[in-house]
């Protein structure tokens, strides 16, 4: 309510208080309604809607006319307006209840719903209190127009970060051009998901995708597998020889992942295919041709090794033609949100779950130094979807989950008593998550036990549910 507005409402009110019998009129108890911040929905003993407030109706999105007197069963299950009710829980319960729902208007909605019973002890109505949580994983602060979110068949590129923009603005330019890219970046920040996409942007769309994490093949059968072999190139190979992923690639991209891990006679090799597009076979002697486009990617920084002369300076200067480097998710804070987002509703949707979650542990989200970063964060939020118990994921369920905060991982804010502070609360918190009374925690960390309540109480840790 805007200033303004709320001395208005004041006047009204004290203008009118002369009450008949110490009670509100009608009016008055319609004022109050209408100009709660909350949603009121009241249904009777048989789940009929029986009343909503004005801010229900703005929040929802729809009027009373539409819902009026129809049974929340049917609202439900039939008409589709909401995806759940606190309502029947109460109904089938008789106990207060708490649910979260989407409406047929796609707002995310938390409600409290209280029964209201008759002397002979049957519900004769339902009173629900609605938050609005919508926005609720929003940052104020995000300006939702700079939002660049690239859809592309299955793919999602996300990003609000300037800077990330500029590299997603870059690598749509250059995707058509045939031109071969180095995209550099720690692990998780987008790396594999950047060439996926230029490749379907790319003339060479048609074609083959090929990927290959050079970590990842054994040092003797990397050459092999990239260029293939003739018959009986060793011991153990096929008799009819194999292609190699060069080959296979033809007409379309060659995605070499972690290229620094390439062993340093294989970068000599693939030198010189990237020069004269020709390779041999392993065991072999013709020369053969294939038509592909190089890209490839590095958490390592090459120009450093390839100075310490770990890997071969020449193929670096042919691979690095264009550098596309992706900065990591601390430093692009305001992706966090957006990114939630996105997960949240991907993993909603896989586990068929309609879950939301709290501004707090976003904020949370935002201080975390995030070591693995987008595939850290998408790791984090599947399992707290799947492991948190109501509708609502909150700060709680993150020390459920092995969300391990090290003091490397707290956020290097710079200052020493907020990072000592944050790791005063972690300890408690590790200490409250083994189910141990105050006086064990007490004994573990060699505090007195009233030290110990002083610090729950310091970090705002519930000690609701201990035993002391
Ligand atoms: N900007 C983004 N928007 C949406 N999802 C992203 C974004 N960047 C990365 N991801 C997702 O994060 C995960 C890790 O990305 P990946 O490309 O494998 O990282 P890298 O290759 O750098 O290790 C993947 O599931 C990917 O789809
Ligand atoms: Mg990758």
């Amino acid at each position: 309510m805007s200033p303004a507005l709320f001395i208005d409402f004041f006047l009204i009110i004290t203008k009118n208080s002369f009450m008949e019998n110490n009670k509100l009129n009608l009016e008055q108890l319609e004022l109050i309604l209408d100009n709660l911040f909350n949603g009121v929905y009241l249904a009777d003993g048989e789940g009929k809607t029986v009343y909503v407030n004005k801010t229900f109706e703005q929040m929802a999105g729809i009027s009373f006319e539409e819902i009026k007197g129809k049974n929340l069963h049917d609202l439900v299950y039939k008409h589709k307006y909401f995806t759940g009710s606190a309502t029947l829980i109460v109904l089938q319960t008789k106990r207060e209840a708490t649910a979260t729902y989407r409406t047929i208007t796609n707002k995310n909605f938390l409600v409290k719903g209280k029964p209201i019973f008759n002397e002979k002890g049957e519900i004769i109505y339902v009173v629900n209190t609605i938050w609005d949580l919508t926005n609720i994983i929003y940052n104020s602060n995000i300006d939702l127009d700079t939002v660049s979110n690239f859809k592309l068949d299955q793919q999602n590129l996300i990003s609000s970060n300037k800077r990330m923009n500029e590299v997603i603005n870059i690598a749509i330019k250059i995707a058509p051009t045939d031109c071969t890219i180095l995209i550099t970046g720690e692990t998780g920040v987008g790396k594999s998901l950047i060439a996926e996409v230029i490749h379907k942007l790319s003339t060479r769309k048609n074609g083959p995708f090929i990927k290959i994490n050079c970590g990842a093949i054994p040092e003797n059968l990397i050459e092999s597998e990239l260029f293939g072999y003739e018959s009986g190139a060793f011991t153990g190979a096929s008799s009819k020889g194999k292609k190699g992923l060069i080959e296979i690639a033809n007409g379309g991209t060659l995605f070499l992942d972690e290229i620094s891990e390439l062993p340093y006679n294989t970068q000599s090799k693939l030198l010189t295919f990237i020069q004269d597009k020709e390779f041999i076979k392993v065991g072999g002697q013709k020369h053969l041709k294939a038509d592909v486009r190089i890209i490839s990617a590095s958490n390592k920084d090459l120009y450093t090794l390839s100075k310490e002369g770990k890997f071969r300076e020449d193929l670096f200067y042919r691979l690095n033609v264009v550098n596309l480097h992706i900065p990591p998710l601390r430093e692009r804070i305001e992706d966090i949100p957006l990114l939630t987002k996105y997960f949240l509703e991907k993993y909603n949707l896989k586990y068929k779950f309609n879950k939301m979650i709290a501004h707090d542990v976003i904020e949370y989200f935002t201080k975390f130094h995030w070591e693995g970063n987008i595939r850290e964060l998408e790791n984090v939020i599947e399992r707290l979807i799947l492991l948190s118990k109501i509708n609502l994921i909150t700060i709680d369920d993150l020390n459920k989950i092995e969300f391990n905060q090290t003091i490397k991982d707290i956020h290097k804010s710079g200052n020493l008593m907020s990072t000592l502070n944050s790791i005063e609360k972690q300890i408690l918190l590790n200490e409250k998550k083994s189910g141990k009374t105050t006086r064990e925690i007490a004994k573990s960390l060699g505090i007195s036990q009233s030290k110990v309540v002083r610090l729950f109480k310091k970090h705002n840790i519930s000690d609701a549910k201990m035993n002391h």
